[in-house]
């Protein structure tokens, strides 16, 4: 995690955008309620030093012990992050559906736990390219999503990209589409575009290849599917939820990654 994404204050939590309702979910409790006895207060400072010393992770203290208490060193230990994927199809109604329903109020909830990867489905050709399910115009969509996730690494800006250029999935790849959603996520079309174009357009459809083929390895075939921990969580096909063992559910969803990421190992 960048460590400017921990809020450090009452104020930066209130603020923050995405890690907000996580943060609003987990009330502070201060450890020293100001109008309580001297002897209250040396209680509670001594049952914060025994979890600070029993608990050194970072957020349990945090949480439990206010954040004016926190200690700055322990900001930086982490548990590796949860694989969380999304197979998408970028002129795809199921691919709509599923990032609305499931994949960004999942995000929203867990971004700081996981390590995200948006990837596209397509057939692998011959000569090195890809055919796409809705034609070309899909692949061109495709490359414009995956040069997003390249220019602009954080999931928030290249799903919220990828969202906004679903809603209109009929009118991928028009310039108009690629150029109002990447101005409403502070996205600068030219670095796109030069993405989509470099090197006669090779650089774009080598990034389509590479993830392309990464859902064929993962036996993905359907969009839009979505795998936790490397392993198929739910998939969205034809308007329904399918092969959803735990159910379509957000909070079935991030309890899953929650449990994954407490048996994480520490990095
Ligand atoms: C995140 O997943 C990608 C594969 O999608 C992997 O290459 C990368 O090393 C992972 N990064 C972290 C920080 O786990």
């Amino acid at each position: 995690m960048k460590p400017q994404m921990l809020p450090t204050s009452m104020n930066d939590r209130k603020h923050s955008t995405m890690d907000s309702e996580k943060g609003d979910a987990m009330p502070i409790r201060p450890c020293r309620p100001r109008n309580r006895p001297l002897v209250t207060g040396f209680a509670v400072v001594a049952l914060c030093y025994l979890l600070w010393s029993a608990i050194s992770r970072y957020n349990v203290f945090h949480h439990i012990c206010g954040i004016h208490t926190a200690t700055p060193v322990m900001v930086n230990q982490e548990r590796a992050l949860v694989p969380l994927e999304a197979h998408i199809m970028s002129k795809c109604p199921d691919a709509k559906d599923c990032l609305r329903m499931m994949v960004l109020p999942t995000m929203q909830r867990v971004i700081d736990k996981v390590n995200f990867t948006l990837s596209f489905i397509g057939t692998p050709t011959d000569n090195d390219g890809v055919e796409c399910k809705h034609g070309p115009a899909e692949c061109m969509g495709n490359i414009i999503e995956l040069c997003a996730a390249t220019q602009y690494p954080d999931p928030k800006t290249y799903l919220g990209f990828t969202f906004c250029m679903t809603q209109d999935y009929k009118d991928i790849p028009q310039l108009s589409l690629i150029q109002d959603c990447a101005l409403e996520h502070g996205m600068d079309f030219e670095k796109l575009n030069e993405c989509a174009l470099k090197d006669d357009g090779g650089f774009g459809i080598e990034l389509l290849r590479d993830s392309v083929r990464r859902s064929t390895a993962a036996g993905v075939t359907k969009s839009c599917t979505v795998r936790l921990n490397e392993e198929i969580y739910c998939v969205r096909d034809d308007g329904e939820w399918k092969d959803c063992p735990h159910g379509p559910g957000v909070n079935d969803l991030v309890l899953a990654v929650e449990k994954l990421y407490q048996s994480s190992p520490m990095v």
